[in-house]
């Protein structure tokens, strides 16, 4: 078998371990999410996501390395996630995985989150070759990007305000939908009519996006209609604010589409896991990765280890976590 790689990832509230070899085939994913527990304060409280994290570090990368049919003395390389995230949550994966290279010698590679999600195009059996244009859709980042070859990731546009995970997750708090928000107002979307209402999609210069008025739109529109009226208009709102979200963001890939004469598009982070910006891409002719790959997972960070710099041994124990890029 070839060379196993261990990935960890704990920068918001998934703690996640996965064993991949180095050809890019997943052994094992697995995610423990901590959604639950932050729902009753309606977001990720980082504290109680970095003690959560504390105590499923441990057995999520056991069921890791037993899933996979491995033990510790295998794994060639441990991956981590140094940043961007939430610090504390961030050094809880890190400082496990310096203990495990401590205590077996094994290298330590830290990896960038956002570099892990789109090396989840190079994992499984169908792995996106480069040249691509990249879009990068999470709770916390929206980029457009060339990727020239695995690694790499050349910037042309991002939002300049709100991220498109992060728009989905306050409309669905203003809808009363809850946390996680992304998923939940997916589902309602789809029992409801996406023309109901125009949401208006900012319009900035260049490849930018911005989410920071349509967010602002839904407000009004729920204002308006008070508690009565929403309950029956809930699914149409969703449907729409959905609507105008994802129109942005492929109006965008389509436009950079035209700019750069790439012909090969793919679309990565969490917000990639939206149903209706699934079938979109698809009629662009897009890649995503499977679903499991979306989110927030340990695969993609041993994934993206392959094409990280090298720490030199000695420094490893160095290695800082860093919250934002
Ligand atoms: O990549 P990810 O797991 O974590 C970050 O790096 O941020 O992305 C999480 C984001 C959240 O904002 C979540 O609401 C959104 O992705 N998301 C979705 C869906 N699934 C996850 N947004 C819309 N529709 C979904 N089905
Ligand atoms: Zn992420």
């Amino acid at each position: 078998m070839a060379d196993l790689i261990l990935g960890l990832e704990t920068s918001c509230d998934e703690t996640a371990a996965a064993v991949i070899s180095s050809d890019g085939e997943v052994q094992s994913n697995v995610i423990s999410s901590q959604a639950e527990l932050h729902a009753r304060y309606g977001g990720v409280v980082p504290e109680v996501a970095s003690r959560r994290h504390l105590e499923l570090v441990e057995p999520v990368v056991a069921e890791a390395l037993s899933q996979a049919g491995v033990g510790l003395s295998e794994i060639e390389m441990v991956a981590v996630t140094q940043g961007p995230g939430l610090v504390g949550a961030l050094l809880v994966g890190l400082s496990y995985a310096k203990g495990l290279c401590w205590a077996t010698g094994t290298r330590l590679v830290p990896v960038d989150h956002l570099d892990g999600h789109v090396a989840s195009l190079f994992l499984g059996p169908e792995q996106v070759e480069p040249p691509f244009l990249c879009l990068l859709a999470s709770g916390g980042h929206t980029l457009l990007g060339l990727v020239p070859e695995r690694g790499t990731f050349e910037f042309i546009g991002g939002t300049l305000d709100d991220a498109a995970g992060e728009a989905f997750d306050k409309g669905a708090r203003l809808l009363g939908l809850g946390y996680p928000g992304g998923p939940a107002l997916d589902r309602l979307a789809q029992g409801g009519n996406a023309s109901a209402r125009a949401f208006p999609v900012a319009r900035v210069d260049g490849l930018d996006f911005s989410f920071s008025g349509v967010k602002t739109a839904l407000l009004y529109a729920v204002r308006e209609l008070g508690e009565e009226q929403l309950d029956s208009a809930r699914a149409d709102l969703a449907a729409s604010y959905q609507h105008a979200i994802v129109s942005a963001l492929l109006q965008r890939v389509e436009q950079a589409v035209d700019q750069t004469g790439m012909e090969t598009v793919a679309v990565v982070g969490g917000v990639a896991a939206n149903s209706a910006l699934r079938a979109g891409l698809e009629h662009l002719g897009a890649r995503t990765a499977p679903l499991s790959l979306c989110t927030d997972n340990g695969a993609m960070i041993a994934s993206a280890a392959r094409y990280a710099p090298n720490v030199a041994r000695a420094g490893y124990l160095a290695v800082d976590a860093y919250p934002s890029r």
